[in-house]
């Protein structure tokens, strides 16, 4: 069971709370599986099946899924993909979320590619923050890591987004050893010379691809070895903030935060659901539960994806098994969920 609090002046109508006590804020809405990267880690060399158009979810159906989610209690959403920004008409709908009534924050996570051209646009759209899928400041690291990505194109798409009046973006930053760890503190100083936000994140076994094991480094690991070369304060999170533990070099101007999908200390702290582009609703990541919100979309019925909806919230599992022994989740990519 989850319960629906009364809302205290100023606060939005409803707070979705799940069995666990966890305040289910946090909604991370995909709308697209496809990607103008290959990233390793996240997709096949060949990519993804294409998902025929019928199966992806119309802008129209999207909003209703976010406008749904907001009413129930859901005060930030976060538009993923795949890469959202290779979806045509993503600004138009950009607008039309940032619209819904008691949204508190639209936040973008995009891989940069196209940001350069489309900063300005998604800052007018109503875009409040963006995060930058970045894991090597070495052009050949990441052209390998990405299977043909242009470095110059992610770090000017940087620049057009603080042009276009945004906060420094926060930079997710997938480590694995022998791949880019050796970037650690050059990430690290990042958050202090250009003032980015830093989210370090755990490499999670998502294809499972031959001998993912060698690459898994832990946060514990990440922290310490950025602490043994600068002091780092650990800083208060934000109701919005999720599972990250955040730090500050010294006077920078951006954090430090590790998110410990695999590792654990995660779970307890989730405060989001998921919505993949063909309108799949999942509690977690990792588990193989979810709902196919398709039946209350096609056609609209409002009343049972609201029920839909706090289903996936009361079905929200205490945590994952990620690291346990034996431990076996089905295959996907993080295209399709939206990491
Ligand atoms: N492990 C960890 N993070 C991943 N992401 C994609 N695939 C993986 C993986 N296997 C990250 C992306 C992006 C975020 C949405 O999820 O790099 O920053
Ligand atoms: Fe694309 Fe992001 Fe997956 Fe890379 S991690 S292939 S940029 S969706």
């Amino acid at each position: 069971m989850f319960r629906i609090k009364g809302a205290k002046w100023g606060e939005s109508a409803m707070a979705l709370i799940d069995t666990q006590g966890r305040t289910i804020n946090y909604l991370r809405l995909s709308v697209t599986d496809r990607c103008n990267m290959r990233c390793f880690y996240c997709m096949p060399k060949e990519g993804i099946v294409k998902k025929g158009h019928e199966a992806v979810l119309s802008y129209e159906e999207l909003l209703l899924i976010a406008e749904t989610s907001v009413e129930l209690g859901i005060e930030k959403i976060r538009i993923t993909g795949g890469e959202p920004l290779v979806r045509s008409g993503i600004v138009g709908f950009l607008e039309r979320a940032a619209a819904i009534p008691g949204l508190k924050h639209l936040a973008l996570t995009t891989n940069g590619l196209l940001l350069e051209k489309m900063a300005g646009d998604l800052y007018r759209a109503g875009v409040q923050r963006l995060n930058v899928s970045l894991d090597s400041l070495d052009p050949q690291t990441f052209n390998t890591i990405t299977r043909g990505g242009d470095l110059q194109r992610v770090l000017a798409g940087l620049d057009a987004a603080e042009r276009a009046g945004f906060p420094p973006p926060k930079i997710n930053v997938v480590i694995m050893r022998g791949v880019n760890d050796a970037e650690i503190l050059t990430f690290a100083e990042m958050s202090r010379i250009r003032g980015n936000s830093i989210r370090f994140i755990e490499y999670m076994p998502a294809i499972k691809e031959e001998g993912w094991q060698r690459y898994c480094i832990s946060g514990e690991e990440i922290l310490q070895r950025i602490a043994e070369c600068h002091p780092l304060e650990m800083i208060d999170k934000g109701s919005f903030a999720g599972p990250s533990r955040d730090y500050r070099i010294p006077g920078a101007r951006g954090s430090i935060g590790v998110i410990t999908a695999v590792s654990g200390h995660f779970c307890s702290d989730c405060n989001r659901i998921r919505v993949t582009s063909t309108g799949q609703a999942k509690g977690c990541l990792f588990s193989d539960e979810r709902t196919d919100l398709l039946p209350f979309l096609r056609p609209p019925d409002p009343q049972a994806l609201t029920e839909a909806l706090k289903g996936i919230v009361a079905g929200k599992p205490k945590q994952h098994g990620i690291s346990r022994e034996g431990y076996c989740h089905a295959n996907f990519t993080m295209s399709q969920v939206g990491g």
